[in-house]
């Protein structure tokens, strides 16, 4: 199915300030790790060199997450993707040292990467603390919108999971309110519930800082029908 689709907005383009380390990753160790293109499971298998579930990681920061899951689960492939490039040489530095070779990298815009795919490419999708575009004349910036929804059920095998966390109320309620209008999907904490933390998700950098300013997270696991 191709989904007619506008890109939404969702990230502002920051200062980028690198580290020596992380400088030096992304000029030494990039084409070791990047994923040039998304357009299909050839692709893939081409980049990763095998045939194997891969999991897709949005706005990956730097990397604690994806990491983690690469060295847990050496059979599974990961990509991350994350237009915030000091984050990714970070990642890539970490790779190296653990000489993990199941992690891909991109740092082009999810929506340009994934767009032109045809079909279903990832068993599990992570989005952990998207940018939670606070004031309401921004809202329209929020990535986890009808037509992300949309985008990424076509990209998802059938049955596979979307893992989503949030420390934004406001964000959280309007992804359960989007959820409960998308037939082709299901949550599987029940209707307008919150689900209980992956216990696979690690703490990152970004949390820890929410949640010692006393914030609330909110969990999601949705799944593909
Ligand atoms: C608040 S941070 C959270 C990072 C990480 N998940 C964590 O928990 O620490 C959100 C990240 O999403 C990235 N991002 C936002 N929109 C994106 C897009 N369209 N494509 C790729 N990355 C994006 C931003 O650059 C930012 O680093």
């Amino acid at each position: 199915m191709s989904v007619p689709f506008s890109p939404i907005r969702s990230f502002v383009r920051r200062d980028s300030r690198f580290t020596r380390a992380q400088k030096e990753a992304i000029e030494n160790d990039w084409n070791r790790y990047v994923l040039p293109r998304c357009d299909g499971r050839a692709a893939l298998v081409e980049s990763f060199g095998r045939k194997s579930p891969v999991t897709l990681e949005i706005g990956s920061g730097d990397g604690t997450c994806v990491l983690e899951l690469a060295v847990q689960r050496p059979d599974e492939n990961f990509v991350a993707v994350e237009v915030h490039r000091p984050g990714l040489g970070r990642l890539l530095n970490r790779a190296k040292s653990g000489r993990l070779s199941n992690i891909r990298v991109s740092d082009q815009d999810i929506f340009e990467l994934i767009d032109p795919a045809i079909e279903p490419l990832f068993e599990k999708i992570m989005i952990f603390f998207p940018d939670p575009w606070p004031k309401r004349r921004h809202h329209k910036r929020r990535m986890l919108q009808a037509r992300f929804f949309d985008l990424m059920e076509s990209r998802l095998h059938r049955h596979g999971r979307m893992f989503v966390a949030t420390d934004s109320r406001s964000y959280a309620d309007s992804i359960l309110k989007t959820m409960e209008s998308l037939p082709r999907w299901v949550n599987l904490a029940g209707a307008g519930q919150f689900a209980p933390r992956a216990a696979f998700r690690p703490i990152t950098r970004f949390e820890s800082r929410a949640l010692a300013a006393g914030a609330t997270v909110f969990d999601f696991c949705f799944a593909r029908r």
